[in-house]
């Protein structure tokens, strides 16, 4: 998935042995399981990933033998609790290829990263009458910040459609891209369709017109290799836990010079320089942004994902996403009765659908019964799903542990429960 982002990214990482599914696998303790006496199919790595050995073992040797609070004192645990964190920063620097560290800010995730954005960038640079422009098939997170900012400020939010496979209609885009646009706010990977969206194009044509571009990276961080200068977005948010990482931590890159000309997010211990009753003066960046114990052992943990990721290798990791997204695609579709809904040309892992006859809520609870972790519903995607005329859809999203034989599985399954609902 998103392979061609990878040609740009700087040839760094060492030389790795070939991508072996089955000795990934044995690296996630979780999939070693049954459920409902079946082993476990997990499908449902959108909505969250399971976790390698090396990132569970780091969380634990840190709260072990590591464990202090950072930045604050001046004793043997804290400095190397604080070397630790700063180190994590380091390598999702090196991850997204940022020019610097400071552009990296801790968060709890792609939400909080967005929301940040919205807060400290709109107070500083948007008012009534500008317009933040996003699309149909945005996560409520990259659409909800936008609203509860245009209530504050009076911006205005506009939305770019998509066809009837997913797909961005870029005409579209390019025609709401007006004269009053400052911030562009689009996903990079949907979370509901798989479709990937040009944002190259999108940040170019964005720049063009002196707009930002922030990318929710959520879907795209996990799947394939990113690189924030080749992109030459202005923002870049991602979430841990989707990239096999700890829950509560995550990344937001941002231009230095735009997070400096930004006023802090939220206020604390960390974020100053000086405090007093009267004037208080703010740290620098990425502290600014970082206001009370960050989440340590998360961070830690984040950068031993991100080591695992890149050992592997992101670009194996999109080929082997493609190539299950090509094997399930046509096994999907010859299911009678089941609409693939999201049918982009440029797609990444994703396989969300609907059965004729059955509930998707009952689709998934079928699933289940089988071992298989769907999720259904609307996604967080309200507007999108309204977009298609459904209130949800059930969906299977690939990792880089999954296999043919689990999406046989998934394929088997899927013609049980439209059995069970024929009788
Ligand atoms: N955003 C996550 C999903 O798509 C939770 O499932």
């Amino acid at each position: 998935m998103v392979t061609e982002m990878s040609s740009s990214r700087p040839k760094i990482d060492p030389p790795r042995p070939a991508f072996d599914v089955e000795r990934i696998r044995a690296d996630f303790p979780a999939l070693r399981q049954t459920v409902h006496g079946r082993p476990l199919v997990y499908l449902d790595n959108a909505a969250s990933a399971q976790k390698p050995s090396r990132v569970i073992e780091t969380v634990r040797r840190y709260y072990t033998d590591d464990y202090a609070n950072v930045h604050r004192g001046l004793h043997y645990l804290s400095e190397r609790a604080s070397d630790a964190f700063e180190a994590a920063r380091g390598k999702v620097r090196a991850f997204l290829n940022a020019r610097e560290d400071r552009e990296i800010v801790f968060v709890r995730g792609t939400t909080e990263a967005i929301n940040l954005v919205a807060s400290s960038f709109g107070q500083a640079h948007l008012k009534a009458g500008d317009e933040i422009l996003i699309t149909e098939m945005e996560h409520h997170s990259n659409i909800v910040p936008w609203q509860l900012l245009g209530e504050r400020l009076g911006t205005v939010l506009k939305v770019a459609p998509v066809n009837d496979a997913g797909e961005l209609l870029m005409d579209e885009f390019e025609r709401l891209l007006g004269p009053r646009t400052r911030l562009v706010a689009v996903t990079h990977v949907s979370n509901a369709l798989g479709t990937i969206n040009p944002v190259e194009r999108i940040i170019e044509l964005a720049h063009a017109r002196g707009a930002r571009v922030l990318i929710d990276g959520a879907q795209s961080a996990p799947h394939a290799a990113v690189d924030v200068q080749a992109l030459d977005c202005d923002f870049y948010a991602f979430s841990g836990h989707k990239l096999y990482g700890p829950t509560g931590i995550g990344a937001l890159y941002g231009k230095r010079e735009l997070l400096e000309s930004m006023p802090p997010y939220q206020g604390g211990g960390e974020m100053i320089r000086e405090v007093s009753f009267t004037r208080t003066t703010y740290a620098e960046l990425p502290f600014k942004f970082e206001a009370g114990t960050p989440h340590i052992v998360g961070a830690i943990g984040l950068g031993a994902a991100i080591d695992y990721l890149r050992e592997i290798g992101l670009d194996a990791v999109a080929r082997h996403e493609s190539e299950l997204l090509d094997y399930a695609t046509p096994r999907l579709r010859e299911i009678p009765g089941l609409r693939l809904v999201g049918t982009a040309a440029r797609k990444a892992g994703i396989a969300s659908f609907l059965l004729d006859g059955v509930h998707t809520h009952d689709v998934g609870t079928i699933l289940d019964r089988h071992g298989v972790a769907v999720r259904a519903g609307h996604h967080c995607t309200m507007p999108l799903m309204t977009r298609f005329g459904v209130s949800g859809t059930t969906r299977a999203s690939f990792a880089l542990y999954n296999t043919r034989a689990e999406i046989d599985v998934l394929v088997e399954a899927i013609r049980q429960a439209q059995e069970l609902f024929r009788r």
